[in-house]
């Protein structure tokens, strides 16, 4: 792999296990379903955020690379004691889920803060004193509503093949909460653009309005298949339907999250 793509694939890794791992352990504890954690998603986010931290401290260490110059870049910078502070938070969700698998409240807790925590290792840290702080609270709801939506639609499609009852509970559940992440998720996704560019538009045909254009048709037609699900297959009680449209709903969700962290790796003025 070019060593230019390595970076944002182990991030893209990272976060969308961290996304799964969030959503499904939220959802299960919704719907009060006794799955049990999803640990190689929770395994896969750790192993790669330990990865993506160590790439991110021997590219900032540069070419006289050392052991300590690593430990010297993550313990002292902003963005390295981000790094550190994460890695932390996604050991502590790994090992709750093998000492206390079922408690779900716990879990779901640790892995928003395993999730939310990306937040602050981006564009949002790159401004000061209040602005920091909101951009870094708006990017974390950010992750956490496509977290919820992408992480629960799994287990919503499991639960569907098995049929009513569960399939209407789940699906209720679902479409209750899913509402309110996608009004978070476009809200705050918009809220971090206006501050990323300060409010003007960007340049036409530049990568980042091209990558931006291309995620946003893309949420259009997430948001098309979940309005289909919900208003009109739903309430027909088209569960296979409803099935496999939020397959294709998962699929398109993954294509944003990667257009996504393309956008948080990249910069919007180019
Ligand atoms: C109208 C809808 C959306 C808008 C306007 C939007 C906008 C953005 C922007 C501007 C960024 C870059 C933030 C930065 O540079 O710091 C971003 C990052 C991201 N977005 Fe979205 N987004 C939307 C929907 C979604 C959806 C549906 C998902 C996935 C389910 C998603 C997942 C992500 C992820 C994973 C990141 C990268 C975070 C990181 O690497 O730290 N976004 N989004």
């Amino acid at each position: 792999m070019e060593p230019d793509l390595a970076a944002p694939a182990i991030r893209l890794i990272a976060i969308g296990a961290a996304m799964f791992a969030f959503g499904s352990l939220l959802f299960a504890e919704l719907t009060k379903t006794d799955a049990p954690p999803p640990r190689a998603a929770i395994a896969i986010s750790l192993a790669a955020s330990i990865l993506a931290a160590l790439i991110w401290a021997a590219e900032v260490a540069g070419p006289l690379m050392s052991l300590q110059r690593v430990a010297h870049v993550l313990s002292v910078t902003l963005i390295g004691k981000a790094w550190l502070f994460h890695v932390g938070a996604a050991a502590a969700l790994a090992a709750c889920a093998l000492r206390w698998p079922r408690r779900r409240r716990l879990l779901s807790a640790l892995a928003a803060l395993s999730l939310s925590s990306f937040a602050p290792i981006g564009h949002a840290a790159a401004s000061d004193g209040a602005a920091q702080v909101i951009r870094i609270l708006i990017q974390a709801i950010h992750l956490l509503g496509a977290g919820f939506w992408l992480g629960a639609l799994p287990l919503l499609v499991r639960r569907l093949a098995a049929g009513a009852p569960a399939a209407e509970h789940a699906a209720s559940v679902f479409s209750r909460y899913a509402t309110v992440a996608v009004f978070a998720l476009v809200a705050a996704g918009l809220a971090n653009l206006f501050f990323l560019t300060g409010g003007r538009p960007l340049a036409p045909g530049s990568e980042y309005a091209r990558t931006l254009f291309v995620k946003l048709a893309v949420v259009i037609g997430a948001i098309t298949l979940a309005g289909l699900n919900r208003f009109w297959f739903s309430p027909q009680g088209m569960h296979r339907r409803v099935g496999a449209l939020a397959c294709v709903e998962i699929l398109l969700l993954l294509l944003a999250a990667m257009l996504g962290v393309k956008l948080a790796m990249s910069a919007p003025w180019r």
